[in-house]
């Protein structure tokens, strides 16, 4: 296990990978999924997005995310898991481009298997790594190349599950810190999220409850992984 904010495509090749954007990808993904959408197409940008929607009859699919945070003109919907409720999603095919988030999970290409993950979905996450022999990586998405507190903190959670709570002299630098960073604050994570760069950037722009919900942990009993390009609900 070890956990990454920046690395290359080729190092991913033949792992399992756990794409973590707390605040907001990966909790919009995982509530949409939970709310019945069908299936999600990342995209790694708008030009992308549009191609895909031009194959589809205009009543089948969304278009979602955002740019720096805001929703993108024309796009159904923004990046705000309370946005993504199930009269609006239910049986919907979502495409979806987000800053940080689905570029790494586009990044990932290469990964035997993707998962996406945040406190909402810990414990499916928890219990899909139980099966996997390969290498798992957990790929942090923070914002822009840099890192942040929430998906570390995502992070160092998982790790605490998995090893006990100690983790093993053999533990990568990543993975120390992500673990550290967990005991420091895990038990306030909102305290520290809302502390966090993202949610200051977030604060100015949408006003509403998303840091408050996306540190609910295990809300939802949902597995959104990859199958050829595209994540559905692998637990349902
Ligand atoms: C991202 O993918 O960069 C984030 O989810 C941005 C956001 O919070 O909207």
């Amino acid at each position: 296990f070890f956990s990454v904010h920046a690395f290359q495509e080729e190092e991913l090749r033949g792992k399992t990978a756990v794409i973590i954007d707390v605040l907001r990808a990966s909790s919009s993904i995982t509530t949409a999924l939970s709310n019945g959408a069908k299936k999600i197409i990342p995209v790694a940008d708008m030009s992308d997005a549009m191609k895909i929607a031009n194959t589809m009859d205009q009543k089948d699919f969304l278009l979602c995310g955002e740019k720096n945070g805001t929703k993108i003109e024309g796009y159904h919907l923004g990046n705000s898991p309370a946005e993504y409720e199930p009269e609006v999603v239910k049986g919907k095919t979502l495409i979806f481009n987000t800053t940080n988030g689905t570029k790494a999970i586009k990044k990932s290409s290469l990964a035997n298997q993707i998962y996406v993950g945040t406190f909402l979905n810990q414990d499916s996450i928890l219990n899909a790594l139980k099966d996997h022999d390969d290498e798992v990586v957990l790929v942090c998405s923070g914002w822009q190349g840099r890192l942040s507190i929430e998906d570390t903190l995502f992070a160092g959670s998982l790790l605490h599950a998995i090893s006990g709570g100690e983790l093993p002299d053999s533990a990568k630098d990543g993975a120390k810190v992500a673990f550290g960073l967990f005991q420091k604050f895990g038990d306030d994570l909102e305290g520290a999220i809302s502390k966090s760069d993202h949610a200051k950037r977030l604060a100015e722009l949408v006003p509403n409850g998303d840091i408050e919900f996306c540190c609910k942990v295990n809300e939802f009993d949902v597995l959104p992984g990859m199958r050829d390009g595209i994540l559905t609900n692998l637990n349902g």
